[in-house]
């Protein structure tokens, strides 16, 4: 029996996922997304053309690679679309390496006219920074037990389901007192359903368990990060999934014995997009020169991303719940040029020293530091262990002591060959 290996984000998001699983494609016959939707945006650079995934999982362009959007994820007709004209422009035809569970949830138009209208009208502090892609609102649906699924499009009164749904949908925003067309998208909408109807659709469970059985390793893809987990991360500051290693069971219907290992992805800083706590952020030009070295701007919405040093606290809390076995390392090159680099090592509540991330999300935490010297070299696009220097190999040792997992994957740079592994 083959297993299923799994990567996942282990901060707030945008660790690098996307190229990480880009890397690994490669290796196994089959990718499959198991949460979230187009609020992911996995950024491959391969061959000098860049591609940002939203809903497809990141193994598109790799031949003869099938990929799976697994029951446990949001789907966006419309966007769904779009990208795959994207990546159809690129040479991948989504239509040749895509299969679909028939549980995946639609998100309709409408989902995104509420995420907007909840967010209009959520008081100050209560906003969550939401990417309004209708995320929130679609997993509100499915809870609910009221959501239009992938498989749902074959039906003959898809159309009249989907007005229905509609119509709660309106009759809410109406209540919200928030203003837009609900109708604005109803034609695109349906153009999207008949495009998504020439895919091969699958009753996902079987899917991967048979191709598990047959002896074919696959690999899981997570979006978002495990912070961001509606269970585990900084709640109610969170997306609407979960994002860490149970939303691969949940998400594709297979068991936990099943599961191989566990990539956990993780960049020598920390960002965050949207709102909540941020224990580490820095609102100084250290925290600038960060956002400007690693081009932290959101890859779906464009915003600048909040920046900080690297917070081990919230990262050992992420490997725990997570039982990660291997850690992937993104982005230390743009860290080349500092001084002095420094990593949370524990949190300051009041007068007391914890190492554990507070179940209260608004505890007020204060991050302790450990400092290190930078190794003022260019480390972009190093492929070689033997060229790093001896000052970001005590780094990278010293994370691995205090983690408790080796650091497998070193990625100093984008693009697909830009990479460093250990045994
Ligand atoms: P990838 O897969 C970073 C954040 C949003 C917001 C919160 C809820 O690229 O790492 P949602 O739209 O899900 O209701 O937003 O979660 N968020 C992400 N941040 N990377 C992502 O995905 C994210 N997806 C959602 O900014 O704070
Ligand atoms: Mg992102």
């Amino acid at each position: 029996m083959a297993k299923l290996d799994v990567v996942l984000g282990l901060q707030w998001g945008d660790e690098g996922k996307g190229k990480i699983v880009d890397v690994l494609a490669g290796r196994y016959p089959a990718v499959a997304r198991f949460q979230g939707g187009p609020n992911a945006g996995h950024s491959l650079l391969f061959e000098g053309r860049h591609f940002t995934a939203r809903s497809l999982p990141s193994g598109i362009f790799r031949k003869g690679c099938i990929n799976l959007i697994g029951g446990g994820v949001v789907l966006d007709p419309i966007e769904f679309r779009e990208e795959c004209g994207q990546a159809m422009e690129l040479g991948a035809d989504a239509r040749e390496r895509l299969v679909i569970s028939r549980k995946a949830t639609l998100i309709l138009p409408t989902h995104r006219l509420l995420d907007a209208a909840n967010e209009w009208a959520a008081a100050k502090g209560k906003k969550i920074g939401s990417t309004l892609r209708g995320i929130g609102p679609a997993y509100t649906d499915k809870i609910a037990r009221v959501s239009l699924r992938a498989g749902d499009i074959f039906r003959s009164d898809f159309v009249e389901m989907w007005k229905a749904l509609k119509a709660v949908h309106v009759a809410r925003i109406k209540a919200i007192g928030f203003e837009c067309d609900p109708d604005a998208a109803d034609a695109e909408f349906l153009e999207a359903v008949a495009f998504l109807r020439g895919f091969r659709m699958v009753n996902g469970a079987y899917f991967v368990n048979d191709l598990l059985s047959s002896g074919k390793t696959m690999l899981a893809e997570g979006a978002q990060g495990s912070m961001l987990d509606v269970d585990h991360g900084s709640y109610p500051f969170v997306t609407s999934s979960s994002t860490c290693i149970g939303g691969v069971c949940t998400g594709l219907g297979v068991a936990p014995g099943r599961i191989g290992r566990v990539f956990g992805v993780f960049k020598a800083y920390c960002t965050r997009v949207g709102e909540g706590p941020f224990p580490t952020e820095l609102f100084d030009e250290t925290g600038a020169a960060i956002r400007a070295a690693g081009h932290e701007f959101g890859a779906v919405t464009g915003r600048p991303r909040r920046t900080g040093w690297l917070d081990l606290v919230a990262l050992k809390y992420a490997v725990m719940v997570n039982g990660v076995t291997d850690l992937v390392m993104m982005k230390a090159d743009c860290l080349d040029s500092f001084e002095t680099i420094k990593v949370c090592t524990a949190y300051k509540l009041g007068d007391t020293v914890v190492s554990e991330v507070p179940a209260e999300t608004d505890a007020p935490v204060e991050p302790v530091y450990t400092e290190f010297k930078g190794w003022h070299c260019h480390l972009q696009g190093v492929t070689d262990p033997a060229s790093l220097p001896r000052e970001f190999n005590d780094y990278v040792a010293f994370l691995e002591k205090e983690i408790g997992v080796p650091i497998r994957i070193v990625s100093l740079g984008p693009d697909r060959d830009t990479i460093i592994e250990y045994q």
